[in-house]
């Protein structure tokens, strides 16, 4: 099956990137969301990122106007029956996704593929509440999507072959490279860069080096193009923490158990960039 048409439900952060994504690459995007305020902001927002590729002498003017034309937003569920493949980006929240993969479950075709963009919810528990669990995938897209080229692909424990194939193809001909991961929690990348994430705050609460030169060693040492503490305060101390909880509840193992020092700034509010205060001050 080749997928001509892309359903997204969800405008924000991911779901507009993800259109954008399929535009430029000439698939039709079905965007939904829940008001029209927040289609629209989403269609702005892909706007303006091709703007800044035009700045950039990375796109022209005539491709904008051809990849706008493939992106269609909408607060209508029903505009995403012509989609072989619905990828679901809204809100991180488990209640919520249940709902919106069994209302999409009802309207699509009997061959159409359902991916999920979830960051830490089991894709095989969300396949379970669709009648389509052999055509349920997670698509774990990066931030920001137009930029970053990994897709990591989840398989269910029902996803079929035909479904990962399908999805694998897709994703490349988004431009992106994608890696295939069998589901568990954090997949390959959150599962390895949050638990290095809780260790620099290990490393930082037993004085053994300044957030500065903690930093500057994985930068200089491992070449990564920012510091995990930085990193933090741009995750957010707080989404951090949650990730280790999730990891030690689920796995069961006290290797992920999170760093006290970690614990005790999300308690005093000291969450990173967006209070202002991290492991630095902004
Ligand atoms: N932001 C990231 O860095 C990132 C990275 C990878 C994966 N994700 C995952 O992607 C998903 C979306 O995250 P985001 O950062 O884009 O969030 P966001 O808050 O920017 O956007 C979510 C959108 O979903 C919409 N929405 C809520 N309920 C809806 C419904 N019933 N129908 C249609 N739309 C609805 C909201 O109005 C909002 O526009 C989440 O599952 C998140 O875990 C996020």
């Amino acid at each position: 099956m080749t997928i001509q048409t892309v359903g997204i439900i969800g405008a924000g952060t991911m779901g507009n990137g993800i259109a954008q994504a399929c535009a430029v690459a000439g698939i039709r995007a079905v965007m939904v969301d829940i008001s029209q305020g927040a289609v629209d902001k989403g269609i702005a927002t892909v706007s303006g990122s091709l703007d800044r590729l035009i700045k950039k002498e990375k796109l022209t003017a005539e491709q904008k106007t051809a990849a706008m034309a493939l992106i269609q937003g909408s607060t209508n569920y029903d505009d995403l029956k012509q989609a072989q493949l619905v990828i679901e980006a809204a809100t991180e929240n488990y209640e919520l996704k249940l709902k919106i993969l069994k209302q999409v479950d009802s309207l699509l075709a009997p061959e159409a593929i359902i991916a999920s963009n979830t960051s830490s919810i089991s894709i095989t528990k969300l396949a379970a509440a669709t009648s389509r669990a052999d055509r349920f995938i997670g698509m774990h897209f990066f931030n920001p999507v137009p930029m970053m080229a990994l897709v990591e692909i989840i398989r269910g424990y029902l996803t079929s072959d035909a479904t990962h194939a399908a999805v694998k193809d897709l994703s490349e001909r988004l431009g992106k490279s994608p890696i295939t991961v069998k589901n568990a929690p954090g997949f390959v990348v959150n599962r390895i860069l949050v638990p290095m994430i809780n260790e620099a705050f290990f490393v930082l609460a037993e004085g053994s080096a300044t957030a500065e030169d903690i930093d500057a060693g994985m930068k200089l040492g491992c070449n990564q193009p920012i510091g995990p503490l930085a990193l933090a305060d741009m995750i957010g101390l707080d989404v951090c923490l949650a990730v280790m909880e999730v990891y030690l509840e689920e796995f069961g193992d006290s290797k992920y158990r999170p760093c006290p020092l970690l614990k005790e700034m999300v308690a005093a509010g000291q969450l990173g960039r967006k209070t202002g205060r991290g492991v630095y001050t902004y």
